[in-house]
C-alpha cells in the first residue's frame, strides 16, 4: 500500500477540493514567483505528481515540456485527465511516468539535465516510506545534496496535526515569508535557541492554525539552504487536521 498515495488520496482531493482552493491559491502565487529560465523551450520535472490536484494547468502550461514521475499507478492516467486538455492547448509535450524518481534520482537528474526540478508536496512524506525517522532524515539530505547546481524547488510539509474544527465560515490564515535560518551549530541546539531564530510573523501563522495537542514533525527542517525565501501556507487537510506547508525555489 502506498502510504501518502493511492485510490484513497485521489478521493480525498477530488471531494476537498473546495475546501483547499485558498491553500491551492497560495500554492499558485508561489509556483509563479519560480526563477526565471534562459531556455527557450523550458523543461519541467515534476517528483510526485500525482494528479497535480493543488496545481493549476496554466502554470504548466508555460513549460515546452511537463515530465511527472509519481509510484502511484492512477497518478499518470489521472493527471492527464486534470491537465491533459490544457497542454494540448499550449503544445506543451506531456510525459507521465510511473516510477521511483527519488532511488532514482542521479538518473532523472541526468536524463533531464536542464530542467526546473520541483519535488512535489512529496519530501514530506518520505518518514511514511522509510523504516526509521533518521533514516528518512538522512535521505532528505541526501536528495537535497544531490540537488546542488540545480534549479529546483519544493512544497512539502513541514507539521501537520489536529486543529479546532473549522466552520465554513473560519478564514484560513494567510500566507507567512520567511527566510531559511542557517542549520543550529551543534551546540545551539536547544529548543529556545531555535525558537529565537523563528519570525514573529511564523509564531502569529502557528497560533492561527489553532494546533490542539502535539503536531507531527515532517524531517523538512533543513530542506532549504539557508537563505532560500520560504512561504509558509496552512493547508486543511479536513475540518479538524491541517498541514503547514513550506515552499520554497533554490537557484545555483
Ligand atoms: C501528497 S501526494 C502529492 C500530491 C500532489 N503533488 C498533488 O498536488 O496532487 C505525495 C505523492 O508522492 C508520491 N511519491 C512518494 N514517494 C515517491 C517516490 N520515491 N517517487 C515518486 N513519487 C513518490 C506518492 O505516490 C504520492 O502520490
Amino acid at each position: 500500500m502506498n502510504p501518502s498515495g493511492g485510490l484513497f488520496w485521489h478521493l480525498h482531493a477530488w471531494r476537498h477540493q473546495a475546501q483547499w482552493a485558498a491553500a491551492c491559491d497560495d500554492i499558485a502565487q508561489w509556483l509563479g514567483e519560480m526563477p526565471p529560465s534562459k531556455d527557450k523551450a523550458p523543461e519541467l520535472v515534476i517528483v510526485g505528481a500525482s494528479a497535480g490536484w493543488m496545481m493549476p494547468s496554466d502554470w504548466l502550461q508555460s513549460f515546452a515540456t511537463v515530465t511527472t514521475f509519481d509510484l502511484d499507478r492512477w497518478a499518470a492516467p489521472l493527471f492527464r485527465l486534470r491537465h491533459g486538455a490544457a497542454l494540448r492547448a499550449s503544445n506543451t509535450a506531456l510525459h507521465c511516468n510511473t516510477a521511483d524518481a527519488l532511488t532514482d534520482l542521479d538518473a532523472v537528474l541526468q536524463a533531464h539535465p536542464r530542467a526546473l526540478v520541483l519535488f512535489d508536496n512529496v519530501l514530506g512524506q518520505l518518514r511514511f516510506h522509510t523504516p526509521s525517522v533518521d533514516e528518512a532524515s538522512r535521505r532528505i539530505t541526501s536528495i537535497t545534496e544531490r540537488m546542488h547546481g540545480r534549479r529546483w524547488g519544493s512544497v512539502h510539509d513541514a507539521f501537520s496535526g489536529r486543529t479546532q474544527r473549522r466552520t465554513g465560515t473560519a478564514s484560513a490564515p494567510i500566507m507567512q515569508r520567511s527566510v531559511q535560518a542557517p542549520a543550529p551549530a551543534a551546540t545551539s541546539t536547544s529548543p529556545s535557541a531555535q525558537s529565537a531564530a523563528r519570525p514573529v510573523a511564523l509564531g502569529r501563522f502557528s497560533r492561527q492554525l489553532h494546533a490542539q495537542g502535539e503536531w507531527l514533525d515532517h524531517l523538512t527542517d533543513h530542506v532549504f539552504p539557508a537563505g532560500t525565501p520560504v512561504h509558509h501556507i496552512a493547508w486543511p487537510y479536513s475540518p479538524d487536521y491541517c498541514h503547514w506547508l513550506q515552499a520554497g525555489w533554490v537557484t545555483p
